[in-house]
């Protein structure tokens, strides 16, 4: 899949899907190509025109016509006069910002080798190739490995840098990108998923404009405000057609995505850790690692992006014992009980639970300490013993007793000031000496740059994990980080803070996931907050929002299905009116549009009627029946008639089953006829929805006719079935 051509100086990996074409100046600059569909042979038909201009910088004494201020690079360094936004910044030990790395060697190796202590896509040796290709300046004694690894059936290539310090002196890394590369001018939109708390995975999509524009995150967790995600789509690009590239971050920290448009409409794409609140020493002899950038391109529209992102993700990401699992169905306690918690209501709840079909019972924040609001207590995880006699062995007992399996809250990576844990360690927290720690939830962050504190988490949720009585953990974090400084670490150093935060927060995942393989990890942070391809290494699915109203989720999913698959997106039925917008909608509604995703409950089973009881009931016998097309088939988003209406298609593995969901926002009056067009079907197939056949033909191009429902908020599901 990868190869150089001597003659041209040429690197071109394709897997027949997508093309990479990288090519070398005059021997030793590493200049970008081709990034797109794929091609057989690139023969490089025209060089890079290298025109005189009078005001160019020329990094070859004597050559007019040489000048990397123009020339599509593929590690833009910052010094010699590029200009643009550099993938790789470093302050010499003499203070000079300047660093030139020219090619060295390369090398190429069958399979994806690992990032020691990063989150990171793996394949084996049969399934992706990866093009190692080493850069040096001797000067400043930096040497670059740049390492692309192509997937065989994917339209992926998945980049990283490394950056050793071969010299004798150290020196400051101020900015290392996962990924740049130089497009050629072209019109293109940017699509990003920006949010914010109850709003997260909002798609927005504006045309390109010269200079930069940038999406980051210095908030410590890849943030609900921005994904570190982008796409750049060909304008009349749609969910069903068109061409459109993609970078997104497995990472969960700070990080900075840019694009800029230069002088001569030029278009740098750029990912990685934010260049803000980041430098780092690299003593002689040591390496730092880049986070994996994952470049996704497809030239079947939005759809088609999303695919090789969920096909990637599923496959290549996700702990191998959830990559294929279907989830089981939970309930979670936060709505229903908040942190008033008793014995009583748990089993209550759980035999409620148990009638219905749910699978998991969750019991979320308020058991520890004296957790009775959010003030207290983080850090002391043992049970509250008023609220909870017996402890969590009892409660699982409970649990366990009518028949599900059990999962605990905890949020290991805080301390509340009115804790034991902070009597005990008040310099554990992350605080600028002389000032107020700055408080989030009122509380604060613990230092996980610090090897005691990983410990201490470690051993915490062993001590619970190892008993065997918990087969769940949600993982929560809700604050973003600030007071950036710890004691640990010299006070040139402390720009490392938040990397080393993710190294130890990763460190420590790590380590739990792999000594409790069977136990159901979920991600969370205050909802949707660090909702990122690194969190997923280690928790195969992630609680997407903590807002519930169907009117809303159905957007927030909508977003996150850009990205993910619905098997890692959970999502919960919870009370009407709605916690927080006040909605009132049908449960019919509430289920339809969770069940898309990772199903679960969130509301108090004992305050239903009987007959939304029974009602809940059948809806999880339904769901049961249908998660494996669900979660383990294929997911699209498909064109609407107007805004009003969402449209969803999910297709199960052995294509077989389809499922659609047709979701209406607000009744329109005088209603016209639309057509709700399925796609991605077998022409020639024949499938039977009740009594009636249809074509896959028909499906696809007369589509559906919907009778008009006087309805807000009203979904409709339409199953089918293959029959010939
Ligand atoms: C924020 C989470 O998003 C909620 O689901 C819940 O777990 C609360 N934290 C508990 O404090």
């Amino acid at each position: 899949m990868i190869t150089f051509d001597d003659r041209t100086d040429t690197f071109h990996l394709t897997n027949g899907l997508v093309s990479y074409v990288l090519t070398l100046a005059k021997t030793k600059y590493l200049l970008h190509r081709y990034w797109g569909p794929a091609i057989a042979e690139y023969h490089e038909p025209d060089p890079i025109p290298t025109p005189y201009r009078s005001f160019n910088l020329n990094q070859i004494p004597g050559d007019w016509r040489f000048s990397l201020t123009e020339l599509p690079q593929e590690l833009p360094a910052a010094g010699y006069g590029d200009f643009r936004p550099p993938a790789l910044a470093i302050t010499q030990a003499n203070g000079a910002q300047y660093v030139l790395p020219t090619f060295q060697s390369y090398r190429i190796m069958a399979g994806k080798p690992e990032l020691p202590g990063l989150p990171a896509t793996q394949a084996s040796d049969d399934e992706a190739e990866t093009l190692i290709i080493t850069l040096a300046d001797a000067v400043a004694g930096v040497t670059v490995q740049l390492y692309y690894t192509i997937f065989k059936d994917l339209g992926i290539i998945c980049r990283h840098q490394t950056v050793q310090n071969t010299g004798t002196q150290a020196f400051t890394i101020d900015q290392c990108a996962s990924a740049s590369l130089d497009i050629s001018p072209q019109a293109l939109d940017m699509i990003t998923l920006n949010g914010a708390d109850l709003k997260e995975a909002q798609i927005a999509r504006q045309p390109l404009h010269p200079g930069i524009q940038e999406i980051n995150s210095i908030r410590g967790f890849s943030s609900p405000q921005h994904q570190p995600f982008f796409a750049l789509a060909e304008p009349a690009a749609t969910e069903i057609s068109g061409l459109v590239y993609a970078m997104h971050l497995v990472y969960s920290g700070n990080f900075s995505g840019t694009v800029d448009v230069d002088q001569f409409g030029m278009i740098r794409a750029q990912l990685g850790i934010a260049p803000d609140h980041f430098s780092w020493i690299l003593a002689p002899g040591e390496t730092f690692v880049s986070p994996e950038a994952v470049l996704n391109c497809s030239a079947a529209g939005l759809n088609g992006l999303s695919q090789n992102f969920h096909q990637l993700y599923r496959q290549h990401l996700l702990p191998k014992a959830w990559q294929d699992r279907p989830r089981p169905i939970v309930l979670n306690t936060w709505e229903a009980m908040y942190m008033d918690v008793s014995l009583a209501k748990i089993k209550a709840q759980a035999v409620a639970a148990a009638q219905a079909g749910i699978e998991v019972f969750v019991l979320d924040d308020g058991w520890f300490g004296e957790r009775n609001d959010a003030t207290s207590s983080l850090g002391d995880w043992q049970a509250n013993l008023d609220k909870l006699p017996g402890g969590i062995p009892a409660v699982a007992k409970i649990v366990h007793n009518a028949g599900l399996k059990f999962g605990l809250w905890f949020e290991p990576e805080m301390i509340s000031e009115k804790s034991q844990l902070y009597r005990q360690h008040p310099d554990w927290t992350l605080h600028v000496p002389g000032y107020p720690i700055v408080e989030g939830r009122t509380q604060y962050v613990l230092d996980l740059s610090r090897k005691e504190i990983q410990d201490f988490i470690v051993q915490t949720l062993s001590k619970y994990l190892q008993t065997g009585d918990i087969d769940y953990i949600k993982w929560d974090a809700n604050r973003q980080l600030a007071s950036l400084y710890s004691p640990n670490l010299p006070p040139e150093r402390q720009g490392e803070l938040s990397h080393r935060y993710m190294l130890g927060l990763y460190h420590v995942l790590a380590t739990l996931t792999q000594r409790f393989p069977r136990v159901l990890f979920e991600g969370c942070c205050s909802g949707g907050g660090r909702f990122d391809p690194g969190m997923l290494r280690y928790m195969p699915q992630t609680w997407a929002s903590d807002n519930t109203d169907p009117n809303c989720r159905m957007t927030i999913q909508n977003g996150f299905s850009l990205l993910y698959p619905p098997l890692v997106i959970t999502a919960h039925v919870s009370a009407s009116p709605n916690e927080q917008t006040g909605r009132k909608t049908a449960l019919a509604t509430r289920f339809a549009v969770t069940q898309c995703a990772n199903l679960g409950y969130e509301l108090d089973l004992t305050q239903l009627s009987p007959p939304e009881l029974t009602a809940i009931t059948d809806q999880i016998s339904y769901a049961k029946q249908w998660r494996r097309l669900v979660q383990l088939g294929t997911f699209y988003r498909l064109p609407t008639p107007d805004q009003n209406h969402l449209f969803w298609e999910m297709i199960s593995a052995d294509q077989q089953h389809v499922t659609v969901l047709v979701y209406q926002r607000l009744a329109p009056a005088n209603p016209g006829f639309p057509r709700y067009h399925l796609a991605y079907l077998d022409p020639a197939g024949q499938y039977r929805r009740a009594d009636r056949i249809y074509g896959g033909d028909e499906l696809m191009q007369v589509g559906l006719t919907l009778p008009p429902v006087h309805e807000d908020f009203y979904t409709e599901i339409l199953n089918f079935t293959r029959v010939h």
